[in-house]
């Protein structure tokens, strides 16, 4: 695909060329999907989590109406009671193919989805069962690409709307023990950046947001796993923030994680073998083991 785009961006600039004539590269979209988020009906997956709860409180905080979901009824009323406005709640596990479809039946019209359920799916690839692997690629990334399929006509119908998915910054770089996670992750990174071209026009913007360690809530802090010192972290209020606003100004990629996290991404993307070698001295093979055997519980 990336071939197919400098080929042709070299095959048009030579024929403009041969033409006598100079093109100016065209400036990115400003700004072309912007919402105003109050009284939009925002659909949550994921809402129980760390990040989940965050995310619920920052929509509501904006007048957003919500419909949260998850598979636990005790963690979804009670946050659902303590929001402003207060949101209709529908327990669903996102691994179970006719449950996701009965989300969709019952889901309403939704403007905005944050599709945020994930499974932390780290570790070696041959401690997982199959059934777990499937688990994983059904809740992290099918889910994600069937929700945005049913909702995404019904929002162009309705004069827009926008979709977010929840990557990670393992969606950009794969560090050692995250096989699986990262194939997830990168798959919704492929997934978000098409999405968001293919749907621009009909008025519905996509974001993808890559946290990186997230503390104080979530699946990295339940792991209970220490970072090398020097390694930062964000919080589940800044995930939040930085979600709102990519909705209300159609961002298309947005990273939350220290300078240094983003330039390690970075750089692990350009030399991802170096980026091994130099994890692998600082220690990343015993936090990557850590935080796989915290999370073991949640597969
Ligand atoms: N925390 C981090 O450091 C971090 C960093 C980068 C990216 N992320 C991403 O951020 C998102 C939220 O993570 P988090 O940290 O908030 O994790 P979390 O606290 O473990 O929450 C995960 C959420 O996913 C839901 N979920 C899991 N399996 C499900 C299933 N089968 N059906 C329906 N819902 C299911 C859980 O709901 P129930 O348990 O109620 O079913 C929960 O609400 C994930 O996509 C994660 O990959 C997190």
């Amino acid at each position: 695909m990336g071939g197919f785009g400098a080929a042709g961006a070299c095959a048009l600039s030579g024929a403009a060329r041969a033409a006598g004539r100079r093109r100016a590269v065209p400036p990115p979209d400003r700004v072309p999907l912007a919402m105003e988020l109050s009284g939009k009906t925002v659909l949550i997956t994921g809402a129980t989590g760390g990040i989940g709860q965050a995310l619920a409180r920052a929509f509501a905080a904006r007048g957003a109406q919500l419909v949260l979901t998850g598979r636990r009824i005790d963690v979804l009323e009670p946050l659902a009671e303590s929001l402003p406005g207060g949101a209709r709640t529908l327990a669903v596990d996102l691994a179970a193919s006719d449950e996701v479809d009965r989300l969709i039946a019952d889901a309403g019209d939704v403007d905005v989805l944050v599709a945020n359920a994930g499974l932390p799916a780290s570790g070696q690839i041959d401690s997982f069962s199959v059934e777990e692997i499937d688990r994983a690629l059904d809740v992290n990334l099918r889910s994600p690409i069937v929700l945005a399929r049913a909702l995404a006509p019904a929002m162009a119908a309705r004069g827009g709307g926008h979709i977010v998915l929840m990557s990670s910054l393992n969606g950009k770089a794969a560090p050692a023990g995250t096989a699986l996670y990262s194939a997830t992750k990168f798959g919704l990174r492929g997934f978000g950046m098409a999405l968001r071209a293919d749907w621009r026009e009909r008025g519905v913007g996509v974001s993808t947001i890559f946290p990186g360690f997230i503390r104080e809530a979530g699946m990295f802090h339940d792991a209970g796993a220490k970072l090398p010192p020097g390694v930062g972290t964000r919080t589940p209020v800044e995930v939040a923030e930085a979600t709102v606003r990519a909705v209300e100004h159609d961002k298309g990629e947005v990273d939350v994680a220290p300078l240094a996290l983003r330039g390690g991404t970075l750089f692990s993307q350009v030399l991802p073998d170096v980026a091994a070698s130099v994890t692998r001295r600082l220690g990343g093979g015993k936090v990557a083991s850590d935080v796989a055997a915290g999370q073991r519980d949640k597969r």
